[in-house]
């Protein structure tokens, strides 16, 4: 007889939002005619810059001739892309970056999931709270995660509290994790991580023989100066971390699908099992030699596993796809891309300005298109998404969804339109809520 895997079992719930889709479905089915303004899932709404779309169909056009038409796509990405990526988002920012280093994928969310393909059951995970949920939820998927108790807490998972004492950026744990999860510019909470943030961690990484997993989804949304995008601008990052990116947020590629893992091939599993003691290849072999430690894992390189996990189970990116991110490389593209991020960052303004000016205590919205802000009257997160979808038909995130520190906080996104955004801050104001 088949056995299912059984940690589906315990997961809570459905994934936030789902469950966020399947309420406001319910309550959009009995309110027929109501205007729901959606600031709840972080999705794009501009659309795809001109000189993106001119490239898609530019390459729809090849895979239509014998001459250029294109099966299977590299496991990794075509060179062309993985050249643009190392040379405009690393290299000229004075990141030394190799175009191997670098996996292209469909998206970051898979990318952040699937990685615990190549990273032992045993391994201790820590995760900011609250954090974008799919952390949590795959790594409870392959039994990393151990039980999920009344608390809403993982007892096998460490949870680093993200709170305003410590601007939403978390101390060092005290039991030491294995494996780190960071997510800057953030989501949920919009805050983002100094350098010397990031410096802590990362030499608490290198120390210790963790492994930094680390999402900057959001880097293009930085708007203050010195505020790393990347872990790689902190020295020894490359010896204790993989870095995902995307273009959705960064290009509207939500609908479009296209992101890429950066593992550098500096980055080895450790004498002991820990990251970043030997020297190892890239792709091309997966073995590496035996460490000081005596395990068979010492020295591997993640570079080589990673592409290994990739080339068995990714066909690639289509040809169509990775021309058109290519396209956001492009003076007219990046022009596009930057003007919808900024467009975004006017109404992120519009909402921190507009719930203060309210009385909402409030964060985020400089460097991160998401607004935390603190449910007032001691609401819970659940009776505020419920207060604002009935008073002002406004859909947001509860905080509570993204881990117990989350709760009786709330998430807004600033990927709606301008006016459902300017429409949604007067409704919130006006809801009697404070
Ligand atoms: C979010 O709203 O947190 C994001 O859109 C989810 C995602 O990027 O998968």
């Amino acid at each position: 007889m088949f056995r299912i895997n059984e940690n589906y079992l315990k997961l809570p719930g459905s994934y936030l939002f789902a469950e966020i889709k399947s309420r406001v479905a319910k309550y959009a089915a009995g309110h027929p005619g109501r205007e729901l303004l959606r600031l709840g899932i972080g999705d794009a709404t501009r659309p795809l810059a001109p000189a993106v779309v001119d490239a898609m169909k530019l390459a729809a056009g090849e895979m239509g001739e014998a001459a250029t038409f294109r099966g299977y796509a590299p496991d990794y990405g075509y060179d062309f892309l993985r050249e643009k990526i190392a040379e405009h988002d690393y290299r000229r920012r004075g990141v030394a970056m190799q175009p191997d280093d670098i996996f292209v994928s469909d998206g970051a969310k898979s990318d952040s999931g699937n990685i615990g393909d190549i990273l032992s059951a045993d391994n201790v995970v820590a995760i900011c709270d609250p954090v974008y949920p799919v952390y949590a939820d795959t790594n409870a998927m392959a039994g990393r995660a151990g039980d999920y108790g009344a608390d809403g807490r993982w007892d096998r998972i460490v949870y680093m509290p993200c709170v305003p004492e410590n601007n939403f950026v978390p101390e060092l744990p005290d039991r030491a994790p294995d494996v780190i999860y960071l997510c800057y510019p953030n989501n949920p909470t919009g805050a983002a991580a100094g350098r010397g943030d990031l410096e802590r961690w990362v030499g608490y990484a290198l120390e210790r023989g963790a492994l930094i997993l680390y999402d900057s989804a959001y880097e293009a949304y930085v708007t203050e100066p010195g505020v790393p995008r990347s872990i790689y601008e902190i020295e020894g990052a490359k010896g204790c971390a993989i870095e995902f990116r995307s273009f959705s947020k960064t290009a509207g590629f939500t609908g479009t699908r296209c992101a890429y893992t950066v593992v550098p091939k500096e980055l080895v599993c450790g004498a002991g099992g820990g990251v970043g003691a030997a020297v190892a290849g890239g792709a091309g072999g997966a073995s590496g030699a035996m460490g000081a430690g005596g395990s068979v894992a010492a020295g591997v390189s993640l570079n080589a596993l990673w592409g290994r996990r990739q080339a068995t189970k990714l066909n690639g990116v289509s040809y169509v796809v990775q021309r058109a991110a290519e396209a956001v490389y492009s003076e007219e593209g990046r022009k596009g891309c930057r003007a919808a991020v900024e467009y975004y960052m006017e109404n992120a303004s519009i909402i921190l300005a507009g719930l203060k000016k309210a009385g909402f205590s409030a964060w985020g919205g400089v460097n991160a298109p998401y607004i935390w802000l603190k449910a007032p009257d001691g609401l819970s997160s659940w009776e505020l998404f419920d207060l604002l979808l009935d008073r002002a038909g406004v859909i947001g995130t509860p905080g509570s969804g993204f881990g117990p520190h989350g709760e009786g906080f709330f998430r807004l996104t600033a990927f709606s339109s301008r006016e459902d955004t300017q429409k949604a801050v007067e409704r919130i104001a006006a809801a009697g809520l404070l």
